[in-house]
């Protein structure tokens, strides 16, 4: 492609199309990016430069990009059947796929509500546990226990049960009302502990006060299992889940996993929970689940959930809620074939030794001078920035630092995106060894070049 092709595409971008988390007024200034191919780990833009997918095409991507087998998969369906609705109508790739997540998804998790994006399946998830309450004559218990720093979604009751004020605050006004606890944020904790199990600790403490005041009012706690992602990469330390889980039966809460982020593979493991053997009431899970390549989504649960939907029609128990594109037979089906390699690559397995490297890069770069802190999760981690590490003082929000480092780290041929002024490693779960060398070989340059180190 040539480079006037490539100008008259960013001059048609910036007059047409509004992109997400924003500010457009700097966007007109800049020279986007235009993105028209992808290979493995890899995206090529219109002058055929190659940029890393650090952050695996917003945490989706696990395979690569334009894998044989699952663009094999999606011509092959597309050849049988684009579309057709479950309302009403019942689908063979959805059915397929039910069945087949049923078999890996914590135990008695195995009904299947589907929608298409993360911030769907948490609107679904929010509004099943209301229901299910008030049909067991519980309809005074509306309100959800959510997490300080939470991020579930940009729809209003995602936004509702986030806890992000940066993007949420301005829409207080059209938000339902939560009861927020504090969550485990270790480096810069405000609730003054010493270590990561104190932090825990307090939170849990603050967590059991809550419930002991609120929980007759609540329907469900909403969490993100191990890692609040859009948070910043703030890990949660061992058992804190656990923990949750635990307070949630003593005070018959629902339990709602949100892991839109962290299903299928991210942590090492095939879902976050599998790692405190916890069972969730209710698990929201998109992103991955179609390896990056259409937009899918389920929200699953138990018996007893499902079970209270159940009626004669008149008692209007019926889940009123419902997408046009839901259980759409692309997506499943490559799902289908996501989960195939799942099993043919031993992509569970390969990952350790990713996870083992990344752990050891971390630590390197964590004696960068203004490396304040370094948190990982499996294949997903955050390098908070700091402009004084000796007292912890964050730079200034204005001074964005984490998009001058993505910025820079675009020259060295790796594409990331920050959380304030925290830089993401996020890469899809199939990257090589070499490539996250490369990956946070780059990302390192970038800190070191705008930080001044
Ligand atoms: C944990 C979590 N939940 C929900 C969402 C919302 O997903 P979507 O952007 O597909 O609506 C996200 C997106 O980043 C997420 O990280």
């Amino acid at each position: 492609m040539d480079s006037t092709t490539t100008a008259q595409l960013q001059a048609w971008d910036k007059r047409h199309v509004w992109h997400p988390f924003t500010q457009m007024q700097d966007w007109e200034g800049e020279e986007p990016i235009v993105i028209v191919k992808g290979e493995g780990s890899w995206l090529i833009d219109s002058d055929g430069n190659r940029y890393l997918d650090g952050v695996a095409s917003m945490w989706t991507n696990v395979h690569g990009h334009c894998r044989t087998e699952l663009n094999e998969a999606l011509k092959a369906q597309v050849d049988r059947l684009e579309h057709s609705t479950l309302l009403g109508l019942a689908g063979e790739q959805s059915i397929l796929l039910a069945r087949r997540l049923a078999r890996i998804t914590p135990p008695g998790l195995d009904r299947f509500f589907y929608s298409d994006n993360g911030s769907t399946a948490m609107e679904v998830a929010v509004k099943m546990a209301y229901q299910y309450q008030a049909h067991r004559g519980r309809p005074e218990r509306s309100r959800f226990i959510t997490f300080k720093n939470a991020y579930h979604g940009d729809t209003l009751g995602a936004v509702s049960v986030g806890g992000i004020d940066i993007y949420h605050a301005t829409f207080r006004p059209l938000m339902f009302e939560t009861v927020q606890a504090p969550s485990p944020y270790c480096y810069r904790c405000e609730l003054g502990c010493s270590d990561r199990a104190a932090c825990g600790m307090k939170c849990i403490e603050a967590l059991d006060a809550l419930m002991i005041e609120h929980a007759a009012t609540c329907a469900g706690l909403v969490i993100e299992p191990l890692i609040q992602g859009a948070g910043g990469m703030i890990v949660q330390p061992p058992g804190f889940l656990r923990r949750v889980r635990e307070l949630c039966d003593r005070h018959g809460l629902l339990m709602i996993a949100d892991e839109v982020a962290t299903g299928f593979g991210r942590t090492g493991r095939m879902f976050a929970c599998e790692h405190e053997e916890v069972t969730p009431d209710i698990m929201a899970l998109s992103k991955g689940i179609a390896a990056g390549y259409l937009p899918l989504a389920v929200t699953v649960t138990n018996e007893e959930v499902y079970g209270a939907f159940l009626g004669e029609y008149a008692q209007l128990k019926t889940f009123f809620h419902g997408h046009t594109f839901t259980g759409n037979p692309l997506a499943c089906a490559i799902a289908l074939k996501s989960l195939d390699l799942f099993e043919s690559d031993r992509l569970l397995d390969a990952l350790q030794p990713k996870i083992e490297l990344l752990r050891e890069r971390l630590a390197r770069l964590s004696g960068l001078t203004h490396v304040g802190d370094v948190r990982q999760c499996g294949l997903a981690a955050g390098v908070e920035l700091v402009a004084d590490k000796g007292i912890r003082q964050p730079y200034p929000w204005e001074e964005r630092i984490g998009i001058r480092v993505c910025h820079e780290a675009r020259k060295q041929g790796i594409f990331s995106r920050p959380l304030g002024n925290t830089v993401v490693i996020f890469p899809p779960l199939a990257i090589g060894l070499e490539e996250l060398h490369l990956l946070v070989d780059g990302l390192e340059r970038s800190i070191r070049t705008v930080t001044g180190d």
